[in-house]
């Protein structure tokens, strides 16, 4: 049972997690972006707009990788450690702060939303990012985003698979973070977290923090790529093999533009 209501993320969501973001999840990302360039790849696209590049996982890897690509996001600390990645490993890569729902860059090949992204959005705003994210591509571009997937999460009891308990070490700091998570008929996902940090010899701090994301199932997803425009290709898991609705954490989305 969710005793939280879900409302799209203000753009300061990220303010406080910026800095500390790419310790816990930038080594948990190498599968998600291999299955997205596979994707890319088989589509033959050149130009991406990643609409929620925060720190930029996906923006680097497809960079190196010759992908034409630019970063947008919402929040501007996670920009800040974006472009401070791309001055250090002197990558060229455009970064625009700007929403989803609204931002109009240009038009490219493809549009990427990845690592639940759009899970941050109510349902209605989301359809209003699919609208955008439409106009922001070329005739066929595709969409391409991932999402946890509502039916395996209300399952069993899937949903206590998504309990945490990760440390790191970066430098002189210690951070361990305790997060764990329930889910509601709706598909609104509530994640619980406590962080500890301690910097030196210096006094441990704690944090306690919730925060709600939407979670949906492929027909919904279906459904709602259709009304705003699109074709869904088809669909995959994370680890980019074949989507299984009972056993698939989440759900990989490939549309096209109609
Ligand atoms: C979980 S992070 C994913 C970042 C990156 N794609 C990755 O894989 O590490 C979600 C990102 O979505 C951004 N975001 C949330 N709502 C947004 C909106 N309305 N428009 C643009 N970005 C948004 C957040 O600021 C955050 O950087």
């Amino acid at each position: 049972m969710t005793l939280l209501s879900h409302a799209s993320a203000k753009a300061s969501h990220y303010d406080y997690g910026a800095e500390k973001y790419d310790a816990f999840n930038e080594k948990n990302s190498k599968q998600t972006n291999q299955t997205i360039e596979n994707i890319l790849k088989k589509y033959k696209v050149k130009t991406v707009l990643d609409l929620t590049c925060g720190t930029g996982s996906q923006v680097f890897w497809l960079a190196k990788r010759k992908y034409d690509v630019t970063g947008s996001d919402i929040n501007a600390n996670m920009l800040k450690v974006a472009k401070s990645k791309a001055r250090a490993e002197k990558l060229d890569v455009k970064f625009l702060e700007g929403d989803m729902r609204t931002i109009q860059v240009g038009k490219f090949d493809a549009a990427i939303t990845i690592f639940n992204a759009v899970g941050h959005l109510t349902k209605l705003d989301f359809e209003m990012a699919m609208r955008n994210i439409h106009n922001n591509l070329n005739e066929d571009g595709l969409y391409i985003f991932d999402i946890f997937n509502l039916s395996y999460l209300m399952k069993d009891n899937n949903i206590t698979k998504l309990t945490i308990d990760w440390q790191t070490v970066t430098g002189d700091a210690k951070i361990r973070t305790i997060q764990y998570s329930t889910i509601d008929n709706d598909g609104i996902l509530a994640s619980h977290t406590t962080s500890y940090s301690q910097k030196g010899a210096s006094l441990q701090k704690k944090a306690m923090g919730a925060q709600t994301l939407q979670t949906y199932s492929t027909k919904q997803l279906k459904e709602m790529l259709h009304r705003n425009g699109f074709k869904v290709l088809g669909q995959c898991g994370i680890d980019g093999l074949k989507f299984s609705e009972s056993k698939s954490e989440r759900i990989v989305m490939i549309a096209k533009k109609r």
